[in-house]
Formats: C-alpha cells, structure tokens, sequence
C-alpha cells in the first residue's frame, strides 16, 4: 500500500485552469449510469502557472468512455489515467471539455458521489463526492454556473431534482423522461445535487422581505409525508430570522429539502436542494421525541443559513472549512436560543463542548480550527471545527456586541459575495468593521487545545478594591508544544453576601474581562462589606477549563442566586462534579461512599420553588454526566466513576422521593402533545422525577414507568419509560416493553433505531451478547449508517462499562466492525475509530487492550485514507 499523502495548508495555490460552465447530464440506471460533462474551461489570470497539462480530480472507480477537447477525441496518448484522476497533457488557453464517464449508484456503499438510499438516487458530494461523479477540478475555489438534465425511467423515478430552477422537460425513448435543472449561481462541486425517484412532497410558500415569492417544497417518501410540518414550519421560521437578525434574504425562486434514509452526516446545504438524513427531517409526536423536534429545527436552521454562510459566500479551500461551519453553528445556535430557552440551549451546547471537543482536543487528533495538514478530509467534519469553530465566533461577538458584530457580518457578506475565502477574511471584516485589533485573537485559529485559566482574588475592604487574577495556559498538544496566550473575554460578576450582584466598574452588573497576557490582574473599585462571591466565565464566555476554588457553601449559594442562568446550573455541574470525585476516590479506596447532604438539599430546594423553569431545573437536577466526569480526570476509572454516580442517584431519589412524586405529578398534562418550550420543559422534569422515582427500586415506581410506558401518546414518555425499565433490574419487564415497543414500531425505521439505542446503552453485564444478537437482526444493516450509529456507537460511545470490560472484548468487538465497514463506508469507519483513540486516558492494562485493537486494525490489510489517518495518529 503506497503512503497516503498528507496535505498541507501552506502549500496552497489558485487552481491553473476555471470552469465558467458546468453542462451535466445524467442517464440514470441502477448499476451503469453515465454521465456526460460539457465543461467550458479557460487558463486562469491570476496563476503564475505556465503548464499545458490539465489534471481533473477523478476517483478511480469511474469508468472513462469518452474525451473531446472542443469537439475533437481524444485518443489514448491524448492524456493519462491515474487512481486519482485523469491528465490531459496539453491543452489551449481556453476550450470545451467533454467527457462521458459510466458510474454504478447501485454498489457505491461509501455513500459519496451518486448512490442509492431504498430506491432513491442521491447525491453528497462534499467534500470531495463529486470526483466520484464526473472528471472535476473538484476544490471549492473553482465555482461555475450548472446545468443538469436527468434523464431516467419515468416509473421508477418520476421526480427529478437538481440545483436552481426547472427550465424545460419532456419523454424519451423506452418510458423515460428528462428534466433540465439550471442554477445561475456560481458554486464549487461540493454544492451539486440530484434526486430521483418516487418521493412525494408537501409544499409551502414563503414571501421574503424584499416581496418575492419562493415556493418551499419537502420531498419524502409517501409514507413520511405526515411528518413534515415541523420541517417547513422551521424552514419558515429560519428564513424570518436571517432576514431580522443577519439581514439576509433567499435568493431563488424555490428552495427544496429531500429526506432519504442513508446518509453519512446530519444534512448538506446544496445549493437550492438540501439534502437531509430523515434523522434531521422527519417529525411527528407519535415518533419523534422532544429533542428529535429540537434537533430537526436546529438543523433545518444551520443548512439553510448555510446559503449565505458558505454558499453565497464559500471556502477557499478545505482548511477553511471552519469558516462556514463553525459561522453557521453560532447562527443557527442562537436561532434556537431565540425560539426556545436561550439558557438551557446554551448549557446543552456546552455540555457537549466539554465532554466531546475538549477530549478531541485532549486526544491524538487534536487540531486548531483552522488546521495546518490533513490525510482525509472528511476527518476534519469534528466538533473542534464545527462547536470550537462556533465558540470562537461567539468570542467575537461577544468581544464586539452585537451592533458591531452585525456591522462586520454585513461588511464579510458584502465585500465577499460570490468569493471563496478564508477564516482570515472574515476576521479582517469583523476586525475592519469595527475598528478592533484581532490580531492577538487570530491564535485561535491556530492553535489547538483547551486553555486552562486558574482564577484567585484578594479583596481588601478597607481601600474597597476587589481584585481577580488570573493566569492562563495551554497543554501541549501533538505538533504544538508551546502555546502563546489566547486572547478572550471572560464576563464576571460579583454577588454580595445576600445574593445579589454588585455594580461594577461599567456600572453594569456583568463586565467583559479581556484576558491577553498569561497572568493579569483585574481590580474593581468601591466593592465594600462582605468579601463577594464571584460568578466567573458568566454563560461561558470562551471556551475553556476555569479553575476557582470555591467552597461547597459558596457553590450552593451561587445555585440558589447567581442572576446569570447559566451559571447557577455551572454552580450545580461544579458542586456535583466535586461531591462525584470524593465518592469515586472513596470507592477506588475500598472505603464506605459517604454522600455529603449539600447536594441533595441543594436540589432540594431547587425543586421546590415553583418559580423556576422546570428545563433549568432538570439540568440543574442531572448530575454531571460519566463522559464529562471522564474528561476531568488523568487517568479514567469507568466503574469507579460509574459506581460513584449511580450511589449518588439512588442517594438522591432516596433523599428526595416525595419531591419527586409532587414534581412527577405537577409536571403531568391532559393536553395534547405539543413541541413548545413550556410543555417540552415539563416533559424533561416529568422524566427526570420518574428516573429518580426508578432508581429507588421500589416496585410501585417501576410500576409508574410501566404506566407510562403504556399510556403515552407521545414518543418522549413513551422513550423514556422504555429506557428505565430496560436498564432495571426487572428483566421481565424489560423484554415485555422491548417486545411490544418493536411490534408496535417496525414499519417506523428512525423508531427502531431509538430500540436498538436503548439496548445497547444498557449499563448491566452482558450487553454485548446482546448487542451481538441485534446485529443478526432483520432491522439492522451495516449499510445505513444511522443503524450502525444506533447499535455499534451506541455502545462504544454510551456504554462505557461494557465497552471497557477488562477482558478485551468491547474492544474486539469494535475493531472488527471498523474492519468491516472500512471497506463498505470509509467515513463511517472512521468516525468509530474514536473511543479507541482515547487510550492514553485509560489503565495500563486497558491501555494495552486497546493498543492491540488499534494495531490489529492497522495490519488488516488495505485501509481507506480515513481509517489509516485516525488509526496511525492514534498508535503514535
Ligand atoms: N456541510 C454539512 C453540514 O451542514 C456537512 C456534511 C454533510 C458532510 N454531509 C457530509 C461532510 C458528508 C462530509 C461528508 O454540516
Ligand atoms: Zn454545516
């Protein structure tokens, strides 16, 4: 096997040759669909380049039939084919290409170029899927205006969809029919699509501000057609808000989403025609839970954005990958912040920041978001450049405000309309905007990590001057040893003995620190009485570990008055992480768990007090989760932690039992299912009480579970009862739940995938028999990622206990799927390679274990690019 290649930023150059016009059509058949290109090609003015040659990307599985410059064939001396391409080995100024290449839809499992979903001809072609199409310069600087014709079996594929507007159609031949899509954008390939097949759709209309009229239309099939309001209505809703918030309107005349069941990611922003993994799209109360109808707005929101933030306005090159994607998460987070609670959207974010992204950046594929090399690509879809990505460009915001910030998002759409650019355009736009140095800011984008300030104060009351110092630092990460300081903003307050903030030195009682050096001291003025509490890092300004020694006293207080919503759950994260690792040492110490009454008392009154948001007082009322408890510790003890966790719990429920019995109660509703924010909010309290109400162990709540479980008319209560019963002790109950739930949901493919979800994740030994004996099951296939993601990754990734079993064998058992899928779907592969990457993190002796797995995927034989790059960085 020849070295897979690595690329580096550093080595860029403008492309030697444009596309001004991109003419497709496509003859589709299952197994041999040819494609024809017209491409109208030209030298390009601005590169120094003096060859003749013209290389075009193309993966070697396409089958070259034909190539004519400007109507002349080629013949085989003409040019050469490689795995990787095809060269043309001279060619004029400016000319025509044509060439008919032969493709086969129906065996492309890796689910990148054109292939099949159930039936349905798909398209993905970012990042790099369309040099599995066509011959391309496939690289997102070379943008040209599409026309596609489909032509197919009338029959099997009555509708046909690609980019902009339908200009013309008819029949052919042999009951076929075509259909010729224009799209007068300019776009890189990665933004191309097509559909085909039998899908059926709903449609809407949309006026947008300037008073134009876009039809809105969401295609599925027939049998899905019922759950596609929730779609539109956030369509709608996303579209209001980009032109209130950012200014920024549509620009066709249709905008068209299609959802098809395999699908590598979440959902791709094609120009015109995005295309959904049902998983985002699809929504009704019987199926979808309450965070399945958050999710579909939240993603409708982030592709439809992404027309402005990365379609009208794209990426140079794949290194500024985080430009679009890490612009368009904070856009389409605070669109959700809008619609719903912005402070549990906010710690839901966050949450997911601290466990996932920073044991990225804790691990062998720590990257800067904007990073310098890569092997494959598709490796760097990672929290860092999507979550990280978006922390920083709320860094910005918050650093600016938002008036400025507008002015600067104006100013990048305005100036760069049109153009592919780099994470340094948009800083110099944020930058020239507003008169602000970024400058220092900038090191985000090049250095990797999570930066770790440790915070003291001294307070002197007879000068009244309270003083903060803070010092900051970043761990070495791999290619980085030392780090330079970040320049970040860190919003404080200052909470006087009776609980309420202090006016500061802005006259606010929130200030914006802007830490640059590695130590710096902040002084506020005329603070007299008691010595305050500081509320530090207010909704979580930067994204880092802050370190403050706080008192279990002075975290309860701050549960109970910090005006900054997020830090009250903060506060409630940080007490229950430190209650957490006294009973983890306890139980690693072979000593008796002694759970310390301030939490459970804490959460006591916090459950009392009717005046709070039932969704903050759920996520105050979780404690910190095994994966974050995880990512604080050196050296991770999954059954110390594990252990530790579920003593607190049934300590809780213990403790709290009435409380919860009234919560339960009093959160109960006689309406009908609804997906608001208040009904969700009560559902997340309702659910939570009945997990603590299970946890006791008492018949009578396991009963209630049962009852719930039989009676919901929702798929939120009805998920969450059959998650408890089959993680109890009651294995009766559990096979009746999991026996009726399957009979009743196996026409519903995402549904199932909530059932094999729930088994796999089950804590109690011997799950991986069980996991086993689901892969033999008719409901899963290796081949749609979203049931490997809901069997496999559920268990390597949720189910740490079993996953982690001393004798080697979750390990085992993921290496051999990785194997597995390595040669069905490389990205897929990839993405599973990553609880293993983790092995430093662990004991000598599972270090050893998973060492092992890795190095005997290694020597398995040929490795895609995306497998070998995680697995031979991970071994270093
Ligand atoms: N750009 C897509 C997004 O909105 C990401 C994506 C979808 C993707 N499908 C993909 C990336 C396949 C790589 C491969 O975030
Ligand atoms: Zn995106």
């Amino acid at each position: 096997m020849s070295q897979p290649q690595v690329i580096y930023l550093k080595d860029y150059q403008v492309p030697a040759f444009l596309i001004d016009q991109t003419d497709l059509r496509f003859e589709l058949e299952a197994t041999k669909t040819l494609v024809k290109a017209r491409l109208t090609m030209r030298k390009n003015p601005e590169s120094h380049s003096q060859q003749r040659a013209l290389f075009l990307d193309g993966d070697k599985s396409l089958v070259l039939h034909r190539v004519a410059i400007n109507d002349q064939v080629l013949s085989d001396k003409d040019y050469s084919r490689t795995d990787d391409g095809l060269t043309i080995h001279d060619v004029p100024d400016s000319f025509v290409l044509e060439t008919v290449t032969e493709i086969n839809p129906q065996e492309n499992t890796a689910l990148e170029g054109l292939y099949r979903s159930d039936g349905f001809y798909c398209t993905q072609c970012e990042a790099e899927g369309f040099r599995r199409i066509t011959f391309y310069l496939d690289r997102p600087d070379v943008m040209s205006v599409f026309t596609t014709t489909i032509e197919a079996d009338k029959t099997t594929c009555p509708v046909l969809l690609s980019n902009g507007n339908a200009i013309d159609s008819g029949d052919s031949e042999g009951g076929r029919h075509w259909v010729t899509w224009e799209d007068p954008f300019r776009k890189p390939a990665y933004l191309f699509a097509l559909v085909a097949g039998d899908l059926s759709h709903v449609e809407d209309s949309y006026t947008t501000m300037s008073g134009r009229k876009v039809v809105l239309q969401i295609f599925a099939d027939k049998k899905d057609l019922n759950k596609l309001d929730h779609a539109m209505t956030s369509l709608k809703n996303s579209m209001r808000w980009d032109e209130e918030v950012y200014g920024r309107e549509y620009d066709l005349d249709i905008f068209m989403i299609v959802a098809v069941d395999f699908f590598n990611m979440g959902a791709m922003e094609n120009k015109g025609l995005n295309i959904f993994n049902t998983s985002c799209v699809l929504a009704s109360p019987q199926t979808t839970t309450d965070l399945g109808f958050q999710r579909v707005e939240g993603v409708v929101a982030h592709e439809y954005f992404h027309n402005w933030s990365g379609n009208r306005v794209t990426c140079r090159d794949w290194f500024q990958l985080s430009l679009k994607e890490g612009f368009t998460v904070f856009r389409d987070s605070e669109f959700s912040a809008d619609f719903n609670s912005r402070t549990v959207k906010r710690i839901e974010d966050v949450s997911v920041l601290r466990t996932a992204q920073f044991a990225e950046d804790a691990g062998p594929m720590a990257h800067p978001i904007r990073p310098s090399s890569f092997i494959e690509i598709s490796n760097f879809y990672t929290m860092t450049i999507y979550e990280k990505g978006a922390e920083v460009v709320r860094m910005i915001h918050t650093l600016l405000g938002p008036d400025l910030f507008r002015k600067g998002s104006d100013l990048y759409f305005d100036r760069h309309d049109g153009q592919a650019v780099t994470t340094d355009d948009f800083v110099a736009a944020m930058s020239d905007a507003s008169g602000r140095d970024f400058t220092q800011f900038k090191r985000w984008y090049e250095q990797a990590g999570t930066p770790e300030l440790t915070v003291s104060d001294e307070y002197d009351p007879a000068a009244g001057v309270y003083t903060l110092i803070i010092q900051q630092s970043c761990p070495a990460t791999p290619g980085q040893n030392e780090k330079l300081p970040f320049h970040l903003p860190v919003a404080v307050g200052l909470i006087d003995d009776q609980g309420a903030d202090l006016p500061l030195t802005n006259g606010q009682t929130t200030q914006v620190l802007e830490l640059t050096e590695a130590e710096q001291r902040f002084e506020f003025t005329g603070i007299h009485g008691d010595k305050p509490v500081p509320s530090l890092l207010r909704g979580f300004s930067a994204p880092v570990k802050l370190r403050y020694p706080y008192s279990r006293d002075e975290l309860v207080f701050l549960m109970q008055h910090d005006s900054d919503g997020f830090n009250r759950w903060e506060a409630s994260q940080k007490l229950g992480v430190d209650v957490l690792q006294s009973l983890t040492a306890a139980y690693q110490q072979g000593e008796p768990l002694a759970f310390d009454a301030r939490l459970s008392e804490a959460y006591r009154s916090v459950l009392l007090d009717e005046t709070l948001d039932p969704a903050m007082v759920a996520k105050i009322l979780t404690l910190p989760s095994e994966a974050y408890l995880s990512e604080l510790v050196d050296e991770i003890d999954v059954d110390a932690i594990h252990a530790a966790r579920t003593f607190a719990r049934q300590h809780i429920a213990n403790a709290l039992e009435a409380e919860f019995i009234a919560a339960y109660e009093r959160c109960s509703s006689s309406e009908p299912y609804s997906p608001d924010a208040d009904s969700i909010a009560k559902r997340a309290l309702r659910n939570l009480s009945l997990a603590y109400l299970v946890e006791t162990e008492k018949p009578q709540h396991l009963s209630l579970a049962r009852t719930q479980f039989d009676n919901a008319d929702n798929m939120t209560d009805s998920q969450a009862a059959l998650g408890l019963l089959v993680h109890s002790n009651d294995e009766v109950a559990a096979s009746e739940v999991l026996a009726i739930f399957y009979e009743r949901w196996s026409e519903e493919s995402l549904v199932v995938n909530q059932w094999l979800s729930v088994q796999a994740s089950d804590p109690k030994l011997g799950t991986l028999n069980k996991v086993l004996a689901l892969m033999d099951h008719p409901a899963f296939t290796m081949r749609n990622p979203n049931k490997v993601r809901a069997l496999i990754s559920a268990f390597a990734m949720q189910n740490p206990v079993n996953f982690h079993q001393l004798d080697g064998s979750g390990y085992a058992f993921l290496a051999d799927r990785i194997i597995e899928l390595n040669a069905l779907n490389p990205q897929i592969a990839s993405r599973l390679v990553t609880p293993l990457t983790r092995w430093k993190r662990y004991s000598e002796q599972r270090q050893a274990l998973m060492k092992n797995e890795l190095q005997r995927i290694m020597d398995s034989g040929s490795l895609s690019t995306d497998v070998y790059e995680v697995v031979s960085k991970s071994l270093v």
